[in-house]
């Protein structure tokens, strides 16, 4: 009886330290969004939007699928170790508990965009307002374990991600041809309806606690190896997805600019995924790449058509390509992204790059 109580109050204490720990070292990382940022959470939902079969997971520590559109890690794996922290849980995932709860979460989950009916044909995704109310579940846990005021400053303390848009046009505006959203909206009305949007998930994230949000902006998405296929004409990128994402990114970098000013603080950096992407695709062999058109794995003209399965063509060296499958980068590309989020120029990363983010005390 003694016994039992002294082991639950020695590991109380222990949390109660491990917390301190967590709480004064690394920062806690969070992570909203989509495909690109997922690492699991569509594993545990009834929806077709899904990377838990191999050959995904390949490159990974444990060769085995995850849950991450990737061959091996993706953009948040690479930023967690940045931060010197394992890589985040996902948020669904039955293993995030106790003292791992410190480390951060992803509610990431692939398919979703800004616009609540975006990826809708993947039927059961997480939206983005539904990982925000994650996230306030999730404070409400950690309250329950290191109290309120710690619970605060490890929120305040933390680097978010927030990765969204490029489904709002491949999986809703430009999904079928006469879609409900394109005969609504010409595309650059489009554009702003959903930067709006997007600006009121931002303020929502900032309400809840963000202090210090990476938002990236979209690729190149007339580029992506399931456009060549299926828009470009002889393997030239998809001029109508291209406009798309050239008319979005400058004006979320404005957004951003503007929100920064109202809140008096440097809450949001745009990361400028459009020109990293952009570089292997202007010249691929300059970072190693034999290819940035033709994905690693998938099948059809630059293996852009249908999914990645273990029935499809496979690359030997997953290193060389840009292309992990039709629309995904490769755990080499990710590697490289995270190399310019760190410590690129204002031409990436607006406006200071991660490096300098984490140099900085972030304000409450
Ligand atoms: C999307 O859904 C959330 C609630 O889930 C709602 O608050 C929001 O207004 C919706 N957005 C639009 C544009 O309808
Ligand atoms: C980005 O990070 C590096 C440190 O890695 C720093 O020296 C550099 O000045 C930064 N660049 C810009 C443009 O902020």
């Amino acid at each position: 009886m003694a016994s039992s109580l002294a082991l639950i109050i020695l590991s109380v204490v222990m949390v109660m330290a491990m917390a301190t720990s967590k709480a004064e070292g690394a920062r806690a990382f969070f992570v909203f969004g989509d495909s690109l940022v997922d690492n699991g959470n569509n594993n545990y939902l009834a929806t077709t939007a899904r990377a838990d079969a191999p050959p995904y997971g390949i490159d990974y520590p444990t060769r085995r699928p995850t849950g991450r559109f990737s061959n091996g890690y993706n953009i948040p794996d690479f930023i967690s170790q940045e931060l010197g922290s394992e890589s985040t849980l996902p948020y669904l995932s039955p293993e995030l508990t106790g003292r791992r709860l410190l480390i951060g979460a992803n509610f990431a989950s692939a398919g979703i965009g800004i616009l609540n009916d975006t990826g809708i044909q993947f039927v059961n995704i997480i939206r983005i307002y539904r990982q925000l109310e994650y996230f306030e579940e999730y404070q409400r846990r950690v309250s329950a374990l290191i109290g309120a005021a710690r619970t605060k400053q490890l929120v305040n303390r933390a680097l978010v991600l927030i990765t969204l848009g490029g489904n709002d046009f491949v999986n809703n505006y430009y999904l079928v041809p006469y879609s409900v959203r394109s005969r609504q909206f010409a595309l650059p009305d489009y554009v702003r309806y959903l930067i709006s949007e997007y600006k009121k998930i931002l303020l929502r994230l900032h309400d809840i606690g963000a202090r210090a949000v990476l938002v990236t902006g979209t690729g190149p998405l007339g580029c992506v190896p399931a456009e060549l296929a299926q828009r470009g004409r002889n393997g030239q990128c998809s001029v109508e997805l291209q406009r798309a994402a050239s008319l979005f990114n400058p004006q979320l970098v404005q957004m951003l600019g503007q929100l920064n000013r109202e809140l008096g603080s440097q809450v949001f950096t745009g990361v400028n995924t459009q020109q990293m992407h952009l570089d292997f695709v202007n010249n691929p062999q300059a970072f190693g790449f034999v290819t940035s058109k033709v994905a690693c794995c998938g099948q059809g003209p630059y293996n852009g058509i249908g999914l990645c399965t273990i029935a499809s063509n496979l690359c030997p060296n997953r290193d060389e390509y840009a292309f992990w499958d039709a629309f995904h980068p490769s755990e080499k590309a990710n590697k490289l992204i995270v190399q310019q989020i760190m410590s690129g120029t204002n031409e990436y990363m607006n406006p200071m790059n991660l490096s300098t983010i984490l140099a900085m005390d972030s304000p409450n």
